[in-house]
């Protein structure tokens, strides 16, 4: 497949890089910063140099131009950052639906369907795949402790969900860094129960495997080891 990969350089997006290389796609990055790619890896793709908080349309047409699947694994790295998965996955958006590419997979966050934002002001107040453990005690705490990063990642979720595109949004638990299995939990539109964990591999993994999946067009998908 003609994929392109925003965010190459991050802990997921590095894993979609390698899988992705690895499995013989023709692949575009997309990085901040090109110094971060490993020499072997960055002759092996076409690398675009492109900051998302100052985002440059045509460059990013022509990133995302003839691709049948994007991959991003954008995030804020802190908390001053939080903003910029909804300023870049927007710009990302319009530059596919700009080119007429369809297919887009990205990053969002376990706790993210009972966070409100400007699209869902009224969200379920539990997630249906949460138990009662994660429902009164883990998803306050991290809400409480991520507030504004989890605000990001919900209202990038608002932006897709305004497209026409094919989206998919997967939601990750706790993030390791653990080798790739293959072997984890997913589900449609809920989070799994017991599930606090799953490598950056995997997650990497599935994104990789959801672009061939319709089914999963138009949805949330949780995902644990
Ligand atoms: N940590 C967890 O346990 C956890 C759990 C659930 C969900 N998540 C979500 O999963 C996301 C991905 O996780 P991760 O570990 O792969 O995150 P990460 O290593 O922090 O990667 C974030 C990526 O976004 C890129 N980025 C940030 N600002 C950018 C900008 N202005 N322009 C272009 N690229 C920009 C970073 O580029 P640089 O490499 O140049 O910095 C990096 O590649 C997180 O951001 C978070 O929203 C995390």
């Amino acid at each position: 497949m003609k994929l392109t990969i925003f965010a190459a350089t991050g802990g997921i997006g590095r894993q979609i890089l390698e899988q992705a290389v690895g499995a013989g796609h023709d692949v575009t990055a997309v990085v901040r910063n090109p110094q971060k790619l490993p020499g072997e890896l960055s002759r092996q793709v076409r690398v675009v140099t492109a900051d998302l908080a100052a985002p440059n349309l045509a460059l990013l047409k022509s990133a995302v131009e003839g691709a049948s699947g994007v991959l991003s694994g954008l995030g804020p790295r802190s908390n001053s950052e939080a903003g910029i998965a909804t300023q870049g996955t927007r710009v990302i958006a319009a530059a596919m639906q700009a080119v007429g590419a369809r297919r887009i997979v990205v990053v969002s966050a376990a706790p993210i369907g009972t966070v409100p934002s400007p699209g869902q002001p009224n969200p379920l107040k539990h997630d249906p795949g949460d138990g009662f453990l994660m429902r009164h005690l883990g998803a306050p705490l991290t809400k409480a402790a991520l507030r504004k990063h989890y605000a990001d990642l919900a209202e990038m979720e608002d932006v897709l969900r305004d497209s026409d595109l094919d989206w998919t949004a997967v939601r990750p638990p706790r993030l390791t860094d653990k080798p790739l299995t293959g072997t984890y939990r997913t589900a449609h539109g809920r989070n799994l129960r017991r599930g606090l964990f799953i490598s950056r591999a995997d997650v990497a993994h599935y994104m990789l495997r959801a672009l061939e999946q319709p089914e999963t067009i138009r949805l949330t998908i949780g995902i644990a080891n």
